[in-house]
């Protein structure tokens, strides 16, 4: 078997599409959803990160407010400028971007986010609320994956679903969505046994460990649909001297030739990310104002 190649670039400009159609409906109601996006220090992805994030917030028809501070900033005074976007009316969203310097306790930084403005979904009010199956703002890589899966295959109902990494922005809440979807679920990680046999089980596989190539195709029940969430840079010595590529956490060569569908990386997962994050702008700025 050869898997179906997820195109996510399209799928992302599709959502974008629908997204921008949305903004411009509000635009004649004289209400322009905003996104703040909070980056301290000069972490290289990160910025690359922020730009793209800016850019598409913009070509949505959506505000966009850069925030850049010194690496050396405190704690207190990333809490302050939380606190002065959480009271400013015209931004709907806050994203603080991770990682943050050692001297800033995370945690407690978003933690001060107005979980309405939490965009990201990282706030713990809106991860109870999505473990509860309450509404919430979802963590926006866990829902471009669950959107990918519903385009795919539209039911998900009684499927199995194998979750490979169980951090809190993307392992515990894809769980909590595939749970809500009626999948059969198992979250595994590094301390799982024998996780080749308990991936074969899966219908649905989601690889989010950071881990390169680590899922090979000995691994996928023929027939199952491969997502690859890792975002790996590895040095790539066949391009040139000190050259680097991105490669995700699934082998692609050997998982395509069992697989059903797979994502590539890039071009999978990755641009759906951006385009939930503005999805979930767009629904901040609906429910809080109504
Ligand atoms: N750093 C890498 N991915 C993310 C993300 O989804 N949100 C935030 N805030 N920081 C990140």
């Amino acid at each position: 078997m050869t898997a179906a190649i997820i195109d996510g670039k399209a799928a992302a400009a599709a959502l974008r599409q629908r997204i921008g159609a949305r903004v411009g409906e509000l635009a004649k109601q004289g209400v322009t959803p905003g996104l703040a996006v909070v980056l301290v220090g000069e972490n290289p992805a990160s910025q690359v990160y922020v730009r793209s994030k800016a850019k598409q917030t913009v070509e949505a028809g959506m505000r966009s407010f850069e925030h850049k501070l010194p690496a050396d900033t405190s704690e207190q005074d990333l809490l302050a400028l939380v606190g002065r976007l959480n009271a400013d009316e015209a931004v709907d969203g806050i994203l603080v971007q991770l990682p943050l310097p050692a001297q800033i306790n995370a945690e407690l930084v978003l933690e001060a986010i107005d979980p309405r403005k939490d965009v990201d979904g990282f706030h713990p009010v809106n991860a109870g609320r999505l473990a509860s199956g309450a509404p919430s703002l979802v963590p926006c890589t866990p829902l471009g994956c669950l959107m990918l899966l519903r385009d795919l295959k539209g039911d998900l109902a009684g499927l199995e679903a194998v979750v490979i990494g169980r951090s809190n922005i993307v392992g515990k809440p894809m769980a909590a969505l595939l749970t809500a979807e009626s999948c059969t679920v198992t979250i595994a990680h590094s301390k799982t046994r024998d996780l080749p046999a308990v991936c074969r089980r899966a219908d649905i596989l989601v690889a989010a460990v950071g881990r390169p190539g680590m899922v090979t195709g000995d691994w996928v029940k023929p027939g199952a649909i491969v997502l690859d969430v890792g975002i790996n840079r590895v040095s790539a010595p066949e391009l040139g001297e000190g050259k680097t590529r991105i490669v995700g956490d699934v082998d692609f060569a050997s998982c395509a030739a069992v697989a059903g569908a797979i994502t590539p990386v890039p071009g999978g997962v990755g641009p759906m990310t951006i385009a939930c994050l503005l999805a979930n702008t767009l629904t901040a700025a609906c429910m809080r104002r109504g």
